[in-house]
C-alpha cells in the first residue's frame, strides 16, 4: 500500500501532525501551497481567509512534487477556517482522481468544531472511511492530539 499524507498549514499545526502521521505509515508528504501568500498577521489572515471561504475561492496551487497517481491511498489534512477546510484543499480535490483516492481526512481547528467542514468535505470524498480531529496547540486539550493520532493510525491501517 503506497500512501501519500496532503496537507495545507499556514501555522504548522497540521504540518506537525501530517509528519507524525507520515512517519508512522511510513508515507510520503506533499505540503499543498498557494501562488498567492497568506498576510502574516493573524487579523488579516482571519480576513483574507475567512473571505476566501465564504466566497467559495479556489485558489491556484504551486506545482506539486508527487504525482498521486503513484499511490493507492491519500491521507488529507486541513485546518479549519470558518468552520470548513481551507481553499487549498477545495482547489486539490478538483482532480478527481484524486478525491477518490482520499480514505482518511484529519482536521486541526482552534474549538474542535468539524460538523460544518465534514458536510462541506465529505460529498467530494466518496472513500472517505476514517477521520480525526484535532487541536491547535493553543488549546489545553491538544495534549490528547498524539493519543487521537494513535487511533487514526489504527482506523487508517485496519480499513486499508
Ligand atoms: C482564517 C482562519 C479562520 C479560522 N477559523 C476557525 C474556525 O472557524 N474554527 C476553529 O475552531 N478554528 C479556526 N481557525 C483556527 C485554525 O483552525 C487553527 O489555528 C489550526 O490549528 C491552524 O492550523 P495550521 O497551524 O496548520 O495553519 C481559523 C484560523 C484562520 C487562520
Amino acid at each position: 500500500m503506497k500512501r501519500l499524507v496532503v496537507y495545507y498549514s499556514l501555522s504548522g499545526n497540521t504540518r506537525e501532525a501530517a509528519q507524525k502521521i507520515a512517519n508512522k505509515l511510513d508515507a510520503d508528504l506533499l505540503e499543498l501551497e498557494t501562488v498567492k501568500a497568506m498576510p502574516k498577521s493573524f487579523a488579516a489572515q482571519i480576513f483574507v481567509g475567512g473571505g476566501q471561504v465564504v466566497m467559495n475561492h479556489i485558489p491556484k496551487l504551486k506545482p506539486m512534487d508527487k504525482d498521486v497517481n503513484n499511490y493507492d491511498e491519500i491521507i488529507l489534512g486541513s485546518p479549519i477556517w470558518n468552520s470548513k477546510g481551507v481553499p487549498a484543499i477545495n482547489a486539490f480535490l478538483q482532480d478527481e482522481n484524486a478525491a477518490k483516492k482520499v480514505t482518511s481526512l484529519f482536521f486541526l481547528s482552534a474549538g474542535g468544531d468539524t460538523k460544518k467542514g465534514l458536510e462541506a468535505i465529505t460529498t467530494k470524498l466518496p472513500n472517505l472511511r476514517n477521520k480525526a480531529s484535532l487541536l491547535d496547540r493553543k488549546n489545553e486539550n491538544s495534549k490528547d492530539n498524539d493519543s487521537k493520532i494513535e487511533g487514526f493510525i489504527a482506523e487508517i491501517t485496519q480499513n486499508a
